[in-house]
């Protein structure tokens, strides 16, 4: 066959295939809600965060100072970014309520931090399961009847990608309530408390560990509305739990302002961290892929930096990774978005007002 030939049907074969691909891509969109285009923004905005925290290393630490009278509680404090959040504010001398799913889990945490070395601060464990907003009440009531200020409230746990859908016994998708729903009621159920920790030179401070992944969150009032199978995409699903969390941020902060309360509330990326987080995920078995991400410790730094850096003071509502300033999406600041999502989480949680417990 003449040479001109074979390359002309080499090209042909070869533009078949990329058409056939892109049609394949396009169908699957179609049919299964864009979770492939979701994927890979993810791992575009995965990049740009990693390559984040990669320049700014030098940026992501803290001075750990002695802060005796506060008490902090830490969401998922007994396992990943959590544990190493508990030990700073315990290296901080400050009284740490770990609150966790299985307080067994949380008693031999404290004890392999003690048996490391770590021995100032106090540390009580609580349980908490984020998929029932009972359990979420229970814990409040506890802390209530034990506590009368709180200085520092994590509102850390979450769980990524589930490969399944499932609603919690609350009749939610389980990313939006254990990520978000639950720590929106938690964070209104604890604000007296709060109120009472703060003063005006030293605010007690929310801080929402929401993700990058916000990145590629949109609130999609149908869906969360509904909760409806059809439309689930565990991707994008998860992106809205974080948007949600930096968005009432936001919200909470102007909230708070207003009504001149001592209380500051920041949203933080913790970096790409090698946790559990990613077990349901390519990524989940292969430790060569996260080798260059950051340690639970490093991923800890923004948190805490967050929660005690006095710089930050006026700053509240402010979304913070490897202990900098960073935007968030444009969609965050749309006041009429967060007004809608506002009054459907309270509906969604049961509470007549953010404020009722005041
Ligand atoms: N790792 C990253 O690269 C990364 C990046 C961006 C943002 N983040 C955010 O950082 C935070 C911590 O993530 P991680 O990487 O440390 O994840 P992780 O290692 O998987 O830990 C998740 C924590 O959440 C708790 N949790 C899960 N479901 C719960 C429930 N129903 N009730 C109460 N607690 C529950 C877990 O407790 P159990 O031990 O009981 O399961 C665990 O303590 C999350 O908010 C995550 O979205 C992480």
């Amino acid at each position: 066959m003449d040479v001109n030939l074979l390359r002309l049907h080499v090209k042909m074969l070869l533009e078949a295939i990329v058409v056939c691909v892109l049609i394949i891509l396009i169908t699957t969109a179609y049919f299964h809600k864009s979770c492939w285009y979701c994927q890979l923004q993810y791992y575009y905005i995965g990049l740009v965060y990693h390559l984040h925290d990669i320049f700014n290393i030098k940026n992501n630490k803290i001075n750990l100072v002695s802060m005796p009278d506060k008490i902090a509680i830490v969401t998922g404090g007994s396992r990943g970014i959590g544990v190493e959040v508990v030990k700073k504010l315990l290296q901080c001398d400050m009284e740490v309520i770990v609150a966790c799913r299985t307080p067994s889990a949380g008693e031999k945490i404290i004890s392999e931090i003690r048996k490391s070395g770590i021995t100032n601060g106090r540390a009580k464990i609580y349980k908490i399961d984020n998929s029932s907003f009972d359990s979420v009440r229970q814990f409040a009531e506890q802390i209530k009847r034990n506590y009368n200020k709180i200085h520092i409230l994590i509102n850390n746990a979450a769980i990524m990608f589930p490969s399944v859908y499932q609603k919690t016994e609350d009749g939610y998708e389980e990313q939006w309530a254990i990520n978000y729903l639950s720590h929106f009621l938690l964070t209104s159920l604890l604000l007296p408390l709060l109120k009472n920790g703060g003063h005006p030179n030293d605010c007690s401070r929310i801080i929402n560990v929401t993700s990058c992944a916000h990145d590629v969150g949109k609130i999609d009032f149908d869906y969360i509305s509904n909760n409806s199978k059809k439309t689930f995409c565990t991707y994008s699903s998860y992106g809205q739990s974080k948007l949600a969390q930096t968005m009432s941020t936001i919200t909470m902060q102007r909230l708070f302002a207003n009504m001149s309360l001592n209380v500051l509330v920041y949203s933080v990326h913790p970096g790409i961290v090698k946790t559990d987080l990613f077990k349901e995920t390519i990524l989940g078995n292969k430790k060569w892929a996260m080798a260059a991400w950051k340690t639970s410790d490093q991923g800890a730094t923004s948190i805490i930096y967050a929660a005690i850096n006095k710089d930050i003071e006026k700053k509240g509502g402010i979304f913070i990774s490897n202990c900098i300033e960073l935007t968030v999406p444009l969609l965050a600041h749309d006041e009429r978005v967060q007004k809608r999502l506002f009054e459907l989480s309270l509906e969604q949680v049961q509470l007549k007002d953010f404020f009722q417990y005041l």
